[in-house]
């Protein structure tokens, strides 16, 4: 693993981190010691974690995947992670080649591997930014120079709205809301509370985490209309395999849709 031998200067492998204990959960290489033992001390509490993660990824490209069929062509991908297999934009340019993705997030290690894979990469880029100021992200020049939010735009908070407590996803996502035009839509996916994942929470040591129940997870669309099939597990968000004959693992998601006008059919 070469990011364990040269840690960016900037980062502190002596603490464990949101994108690379996922990493590690996903089968990637960019993660070290710490973020390992992190992960497995959150497995003796979740065991399914690792799986969540693999269904969560699954969502996120079916998801992707389905709005760029529909028409969409911008995506603003906040708390993106590091690269890995279908990235937002490889999915979207699959569908349509002139889709324009920007990436954000704000982990040293997100930013260095998502700028060596985007840089030959056009229609693309890779923003540090906290997704908690909105503001900062629409504004940020790298974002209004490839997005146009006077047209629909697909914003993606996948797995990363549970790293914010209180009721602090509520501000932001209507802040976010209130950027876009009608025809836009928000995917969003989001722990969901039980004994087990808000005891693996609170050990949480990478971030503050907070998982919620479905009513909270419900009012994170408020002011968005739900696309089918609604707020749903992980797996039966327009599965594209046969589900699995197992329990639904406690992971919500859903797609909402900003308005319902012509722009987009992707309802
Ligand atoms: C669990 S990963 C999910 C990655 C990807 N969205 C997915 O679902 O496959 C969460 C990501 O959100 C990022 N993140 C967490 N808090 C953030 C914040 N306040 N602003 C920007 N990014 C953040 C982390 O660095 C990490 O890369």
């Amino acid at each position: 693993m070469t990011t364990a031998e040269q840690p960016p200067p900037n980062v502190a492998p002596s603490r464990p981190s949101i994108a690379r204990i996922y990493d590690h959960w996903l089968g990637g290489k960019d993660n070290y010691a710490v973020d390992r033992r992190e992960a497995e001390s959150l497995e003796a509490v979740v065991p399914e974690l690792p799986l969540i993660a693999r269904q969560n990824r699954d969502f996120h490209r079916r998801a992707v995947g389905h709005l760029a069929t529909a028409g969409v062509t911008q995506f603003l991908d906040l708390g993106a992670g590091l690269p890995t297999a279908s990235n937002t934009h490889e999915i979207a340019q699959a569908a349509n080649p002139q889709a324009r993705v920007a990436y954000v997030d704000n982990d040293p290690v997100v930013l260095a591997h998502g700028r060596a894979l985007l840089a030959s990469g056009t229609n693309t880029v890779m923003v540090e930014a906290d997704l908690r100021d909105p503001r900062a992200v629409f504004d940020h020049p790298d974002v209004t120079g490839l997005l146009d939010f006077t047209r629909p735009v697909a914003v993606l908070l996948v797995s990363v709205l549970h790293f914010v407590p209180g009721q602090e996803p509520y501000r932001i996502v209507r802040e976010i809301r209130d950027r876009l035009v009608p025809g836009s839509h928000i995917v969003i996916s989001h722990g969901l509370r039980t004994p087990q994942t808000t005891r693996a929470a609170a050990k949480y040591q990478a971030a503050d985490a907070e998982v919620r129940t479905r009513e909270q997870i419900s009012a994170l669309f408020n002011g968005l209309e739900l696309i089918e099939p609604g707020l749903v597990h992980l797996t039966d968000w327009r599965p594209d395999t046969p589900a699995p004959n197992t329990e639904p693992l406690p992971f919500l998601c859903g797609v909402g849709v900003l308005g319902k006008t012509d722009q987009t059919e992707a309802t």
